[in-house]
Parts: structure tokens; C-alpha cells; sequence
């Protein structure tokens, strides 16, 4: 096993920071005067800070970072002064996580393993440092990620950083501050977690490698409990809809249930219900070639639920919860669904088929009909469902679309505090009438909004209860030089589930 990124409060006076024998040192500097933190630093190095204060190299800017390898006089190998803007002046939640982002990458990239940071006071509008210490613990093991499962070691990018010592002058108690700190970091694993899901190959990661590490993650806590349907058992269960999704796939689909019980017996759970699709080429309606490797990250919601699920465990949130996790392979194959095809969901609706790349929505149906025996208070389902949720909406923002506007700003609030946002789009009655079918109840596509449709369809199965659906197709994983998982909406859910306890 990994060793584990620890962090720990210190309360250290300045004079004592040139003494300091960490791997690197970093320091937070205001724009206008020198704090006592960089009087010390300035005095031991011979007046090194107010010459680059002269020459411009140290603004204290907002974001701004100056490196400093051996300096002279501090005992750490590396120093990093980091812009935290004008003392005093109110930042916006987006400039408060430039600062820490920057923060957190000047640890990482000094290559060593132990740094100490000391951050001034950021006054962020609407939060107080508690919000500060979990950003900074969430960047700290988020940022950390790296994906080497199937590199060779010589490929490996490691990440040394494993030891952060923090000082952090705050009125809030320091009980507080050490839970931000553990909030904060079991949200980064739980990122990290789905990312390494996510980041895996279509031929590893398939219904049943997500089913074996869902079971794996429910042995490492006691409070999580897993249980799998097999293609035979729904079947019975008459999920005709999700079934017809692989058919056309080797790999046999896969129903996973985790149970999480932090709260008491008879409380209704909170559900959570990711799509699962570990490749989607699009069936018969095959999608084009460019990019289509891409589409191994079709299980991101699902990842997002396992991950969110240990998150829950970790910090044993006083709640019901419970992830649901719909997963099939999408491939043409002889025994494909095809273009026209109509089937029975779990709920007796029949579909009729018009395009086989428009899966999600049928496999979340069964899922979302199968949650109802939960009575749960609350499902809301993730999914990387349309490509014009990227139209509309691009790679920083998720799709929100709900029959409960209590729920959604719940979600969209969550998706604020933890800089992990959403958008709310409608989902009025004008649009029901674009999945209007000739030879079944209702079609699986239809119309020109193709991520109202897409929640339209959906919505047909969960008129019992609230109900929020989060498209992540821009936002859980990200193309081009960038390509990879993103862990999002890791921590939007987990603050939402928090908010609940
Ligand atoms: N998994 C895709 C959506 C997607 C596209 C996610 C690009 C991430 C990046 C989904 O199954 C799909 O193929 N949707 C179709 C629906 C259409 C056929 C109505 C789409 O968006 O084109
Ligand atoms: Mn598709
Ligand atoms: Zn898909």
C-alpha cells in the first residue's frame, strides 16, 4: 500500500522558520507590506526579499510565485514566496483556490517529501478558514494524482510529497481546523479513487472489474456493504432496458449496490446512481473513430459513486447512503440491440430504440426505477450522458436538471463551496413531447436539446420521489493534452451528502 499524504497543524513562531529542515518552504506573501514571516526570511538572506521587492520579482500578487532554491540563511532546499494579494481584501472563492492551487503545486514540484507552508490570513467571501484548510488538504492529495498502473517504472511520474506541516494562524479551534484538514483529504482520495477507475482501459475496466473493486472497497470499511446482480438476476427482475445495452458485449453487465449505513436502521438513505458504461463505441449506431478512446471514461459517473462512497465511509457520516452503479459494455455484436428495436423497462414503460448510442439513459432507467425499494429521501444520478451538455455548458461546468428545485440548489450549492460547479438547466413539460414514439411508449432520443431530452427521458422513471440528474460528459474527464479523469463530481457530491448529516 501507498503511504498515506499526512498533514499537520504547527504553531511556529517566524523567527523559527529559517530553521526549518523540511524539503521546501512555503511562504505566503501579502502585496504592500512584509509580514513577520518575511521580515525573518528577508534578514536571514541578506536582504534578499526587499531586493526582489525592488525589482518587481515579489509583488505579492495574487497567485504571483517566486522560486527560491538555496537560499541562503534558510535551511530548507527550496523556497516558494506565493502572491496572496492586498492583506485584508475580500477574495472570491475562485481567486482563494488560485492561491492555494499554487501553493500546492510549488510542494509538488520541489520533489520533496516534507514541506511546511505557512499561509497568512485569505479573507474568502462567504467562508472562513475552515474553508481555506479543506481546499488546501483537497488540492494537496487531489493534485497529487498521478496515473502509472500500467506504466513501467521508468515511465512512473512519482509524487514525493508526503509529509505537509502547516502553520496557520486562526481563531478557530483547532479540532475544527483538523477536521477541515481529514474532510478535506478523504475528499481527495475519493477524486483520486475515481480517477483510477476512470484512467483504466476499457479491457480492464469492465462491468465486472467494477463490480470486483466496488466488493473491495465495501471489505475495507464495515460500515459498507456490497451486493451484485448478474445479467440472470435482472433478467427476473425485468430489466429488459438495461439488458439490451450489452447485448452486443462479451462482458456480462453488471447491477452493483453499495449500502452505507452511518445513520440508524429505518432513516431513509440518500441514493446515488452512477452510470456505468466501461466502453461505449456507440452499438450499432457506432460512433466515429477520432477520440472514440475517449469513450473508456463513459463509467465516470459510476467511479464518481464508488469513490464518493469511501469518502462517506471514511469520515462515518451519521446518514443513510446508498450508490448504485448501472454498468454495461456498449458494442455492436451479432446479439446487438439494434435501431428500432423496442423494449420493457423494470418499470413497464417500453422504448423504442432509435439510436443505440443514446445507452445511458437506458440503463439509468432500470437503475432509477430499481432504487425506488430504498425509499430513498433524495437520488440523484451522475452520468456522462449527452455531448451537448459540452455544447452548452464546456468542460468546467456540470449539467443540473431536476424535478425537485429544493434538491438542485442544494446540489448547486455544494458544487460552489467545493469549486466543483453545476448549472441548472429546465426541464419543463414543452420538452416531454420530443420522445413522443410511433411504436413504443416513449423514444430514447428526440428533439434539438439534447441534454433536456436526455434528463426528459429519465424523468419518465422517477416520478417518485426527488430526484436530480448531473451530467459530467464535460466535466469528469477532459481531452487533448490533458486526457484523463478529473474525479469531479467527487466533490460536489461528498459536500452535498455532508450538508445532509
Ligand atoms: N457517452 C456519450 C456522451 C458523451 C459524449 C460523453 C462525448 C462524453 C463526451 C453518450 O452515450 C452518447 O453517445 N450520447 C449521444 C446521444 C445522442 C445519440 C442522442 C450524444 O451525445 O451524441
Ligand atoms: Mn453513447
Ligand atoms: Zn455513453
Amino acid at each position: 500500500m501507498k503511504k498515506r499524504l499526512s498533514i499537520n497543524l504547527t504553531k511556529k513562531n517566524a523567527k523559527e522558520l529559517p530553521n526549518i529542515s523540511s524539503g521546501s518552504l512555503i511562504v505566503g506573501v501579502y502585496e504592500g507590506p512584509f509580514t513577520e514571516e518575511l521580515k525573518i526570511i528577508d534578514e536571514v538572506s541578506n536582504s534578499q526579499l526587499r531586493k526582489l521587492r525592488k525589482l518587481g520579482e515579489l509583488k505579492g500578487k495574487l497567485g504571483q510565485g517566486t522560486y527560491l532554491p538555496a537560499l541562503s540563511g534558510v535551511k530548507a532546499q527550496r523556497t516558494y514566496l506565493i502572491g496572496c494579494g492586498k492583506k485584508g481584501k475580500k477574495l472570491s472563492r475562485q481567486d482563494g483556490i488560485k492561491v492555494l492551487s499554487k501553493v500546492v503545486s510549488a510542494a509538488i514540484s520541489s520533489k520533496a517529501s516534507t514541506t511546511f507552508i505557512s499561509i497568512p490570513k485569505l479573507n474568502i467571501s462567504g467562508e472562513g478558514d475552515d474553508w481555506v484548510i479543506q481546499q488546501l488538504a483537497f488540492l494537496c492529495e487531489n493534485n497529487s494524482y498521478t496515473y502509472d498502473a500500467k506504466l513501467n517504472k521508468k515511465n512512473q511520474k512519482k509524487v514525493l510529497l508526503k509529509r505537509v506541516s502547516l502553520s496557520f494562524n486562526s481563531s478557530l479551534s483547532t479540532a475544527k481546523l483538523n477536521r477541515s484538514i481529514k474532510v478535506g483529504l478523504a475528499i481527495g482520495r475519493g477524486s483520486n479513487a475515481a480517477k483510477d477507475l476512470a484512467n483504466l482501459p476499457g479491457n480492464v475496466c469492465t462491468p465486472s472489474y467494477l463490480a470486483k473493486e466496488s466488493r473491495s472497497a465495501a471489505n475495507k470499511y464495515s460500515s459498507l456493504k456490497c451486493s451484485v446482480l448478474g445479467e440472470k438476476e435482472m433478467k427476473k427482475l425485468g430489466m429488459d432496458c438495461l439488458l439490451s445495452v450489452g447485448a452486443g458485449s462479451a462482458q456480462e453487465s453488471k447491477l452493483i449496490t453499495l449500502n452505507y449505513q452511518g445513520g440508524k436502521k429505518g432513516d431513509q438513505p440518500h441514493v446515488i446512481v452512477g452510470k456505468g458504461i466501461t466502453f461505449d463505441t456507440g452499438g450499432i449506431s457506432l460512433k466515429p473513430g477520432a477520440t472514440m478512446d475517449e469513450m473508456k471514461f463513459d463509467m465516470c459517473g459510476a467511479a464518481s459513486v464508488i469513490g464518493t462512497m469511501q469518502v462517506m465511509a471514511e469520515l462515518k457520516v451519521p446518514i443513510n447512503i446508498v450508490g448504485v452503479v448501472a454498468s454495461a459494455e456498449n458494442m455492436p455484436g451479432g446479439k446487438a440491440t439494434k435501431p428500432g428495436d423496442v423494449v420493457k423497462t423494470m418499470s413497464g414503460l417500453t422504448v423504442e430504440i432509435l439510436n443505440t448510442d443514446a445507452e445511458g439513459r437506458l440503463v439509468l432507467a432500470d437503475a432509477l426505477t430499481y432504487v425506488k425499494k430504498f425509499n430513498p429521501k433524495s437520488v440523484v444520478d451522475i452520468a456522462t450522458l449527452t455531448g451537448a451538455c459540452i455544447v452548452a455548458l464546456g468542460h468546467s461546468t456540470s449539467g443540473l436538471l431536476s424535478n425537485d428545485d429544493r434538491l438542485a440548489q442544494k446540489l448547486l450549492t455544494a458544487g460552489t463551496i467545493s469549486n466543483d460547479r453545476a448549472w441548472q438547466l429546465p426541464i419543463w413539460d414543452v420538452y416531454q413531447k420530443d420522445l413522443d414514439s410511433n411504436f413504443a411508449d416513449i423514444a430514447n432520443i428526440g428533439g434539438r436539446a439534447g441534454t433536456i431530452t436526455a434528463a426528459c427521458f429519465l424523468s419518465r422513471f422517477t416520478k417518485d420521489y426527488s430526484w436530480a440528474h448531473l451530467d459530467v460528459a464535460g466535466t469528469a474527464h477532459l481531452g487533448g493534452a490533458a486526457k484523463g479523469a478529473s474525479g469531479r463530481p467527487v466533490p460536489l457530491l461528498s459536500h452535498y451528502l455532508l450538508d445532509q448529516s
